[in-house]
């Protein structure tokens, strides 16, 4: 397939009544197929037409799909080595689906080391689950009821709401944030007064408002929140009883001032109403394995946890990966003294030289911290300030064979904002920056 055969297509959003008198599935399964999914649209459509130098040097440049793929040999060598992917007679069997004990001791003596070191982790508060949306699906059916509301900041990464919506049909808002610069200076940002009157807001048109998702560090914008900040959200959902997801699957991969972040987890005592808050990590893009499935709850509320475990069944990790995943979480001197300084030195050398790259060709960027994106205006290219432009623009570079992002596909009200991805291998940024560069000369002629 040529690059650009493939258009972002506008949400369906209705059935008519002749489609669901004609349907051989269910309205939900109808909904699902009709809600376009533009980041897994494009990220198989890149999977599926990889660039390749000589192989295929038409093929699509995935700057969109979020990997990090600069600690690939590192990991593939502790892997293979003799103690890593193991097989066991045992494996053959079923096992403790939502995490084996020795897996949750594992995982909460991990989260103990890397995020709150302060507070001992019960393995009994956590379940695993095959990877972190598989998570958000699952708290969504425990926590939420069909049509029940769950607010999240925006602009977001945009499965997030198909993540609680698909399955477990939660009606996910955006709150906006958009690029005005607060006092601070700082664009994007979260206000407690205005997640209040944005659940004012939906409370007065009579929804069931049940809690809000954070993302912590942020996709797309590669920074965190402070803890005072966090302190200030907690605050007001407490007063109106609603429950906090918080999905850390960056916490680890922060490459500026990571001593600055504060996990919710490490919040301890100071967590306002404590049974509401259910942290999620992975193993996905911390330890570069998107393809093991690994995903992980802690909660302490005991109801959570059980329907969690009592739904695992349809949603596990299988045992050998559960099994190699514990082995290198307890490998404390490979993953703190060698694994993670390494990454975290990787991702600020990639993300310093792909935003000065950036800078010249005129993008403007938004600092960043954490994550494999960097968040980018490209007003400067666009004819007009709209989203039919920002997407216009997003064509041409999708021509010349480079995927990234728009935000209006993550529901950001501001056009002109990209996300793009810095952590591909190193010879290929070099050509996706040179194809980019390339559709803007062109326009500027
Ligand atoms: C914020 C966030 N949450 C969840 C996911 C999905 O993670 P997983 O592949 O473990 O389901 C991603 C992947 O990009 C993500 O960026």
């Amino acid at each position: 397939m040529a690059s650009g055969d493939v258009k972002a297509q506008p949400t369906k959003a209705t059935t008519t009544e002749e489609e669901e008198e004609e349907t051989t599935i269910s309205r939900r399964a109808r909904h699902t197929i009709q809600k376009n999914d533009f980041l897994s649209t494009y990220a198989s459509v890149a999977l599926g037409n990889p660039f390749h130098p000589e192989d295929n040097p038409e093929g699509i440049i995935n700057m969109g799909t979020a990997l990090n793929h600069l600690m690939d040999e590192e990991m593939q060598a502790r892997l293979q080595e003799r103690d890593g992917l193991r097989y066991d007679r045992q494996f053959q069997h079923y096992y403790e689906l939502s995490g084996t004990k020795h897996v949750r001791r594992s995982v909460a003596d991990f989260l103990k080391r890397r995020f709150c070191p302060e507070r001992n982790v019960d393995p009994e508060n956590v379940v695993v689950l095959n990877g972190v949306a598989s998570c958000l699906d699952a708290l969504g059916h425990a926590i939420c009821d069909p049509g029940d509301v769950l607010i999240t900041p925006t602009p977001v990464y945009g499965r997030i709401f198909s993540n609680f919506r698909e399955r477990a049909l939660v009606d996910v808002r955006g709150l906006d944030t958009t690029e005005q610069t607060d006092a601070e200076g700082k664009s994007f940002s979260l206000r407690p007064d205005a997640l209040e009157r944005k659940i004012q807001e939906l409370l007065g048109e009579g929804k069931r408002v049940k809690g809000i998702i954070l993302v912590h560090p942020h996709n797309p914008m590669g920074d965190f929140y402070s803890k005072t900040l966090l302190l200030e959200i907690l605050q007001v959902c407490k007063r109106y009883k609603l429950h906090v997801v918080v999905d850390e699957i960056y916490a680890l991969s922060i490459f500026q001032d990571p001593e600055t972040f504060v996990s919710t987890l490490a919040l301890n005592s100071a967590t306002p109403d404590p049974e509401r808050v259910h942290f999620v990590w992975g193993l996905t893009k911390d330890l570069v394995l998107a393809g093991f499935r690994v995903g992980v709850v802690h909660s302490l509320n005991k109801d959570v946890i059980t329907c969690l475990k009592r739904i695992s069944t349809f949603q596990c990790t299988p045992s050998i990966i559960q099994n190699a995943a514990a082995t290198i979480m307890n490998d404390k001197d490979w993953f703190d003294g060698f694994f993670l300084p390494t990454n975290r030195r990787k991702l600020g050398d990639a993300y310093r030289n792909t935003r000065q790259r950036l800078e010249e060709m005129g993008f403007q960027v938004r600092e960043g911290k954490a994550g494999f994106f960097l968040w980018v205006s490209a007003k400067a290219f666009m004819k007009e300030n709209t989203k039919e432009a920002e997407l216009e623009l997003f064509e041409a570079i999708f021509k010349k064979g480079v995927y990234i992002v728009p935000g209006s596909q993550l529901y950001c009200v501001s056009p002109g904002w990209f996300r793009l991805i810095f952590t591909i291998p190193p010879e290929k940024l070099e050509v996706g920056l040179a194809k980019i560069k390339s559709a803007l000369d062109e326009r500027r002629k």
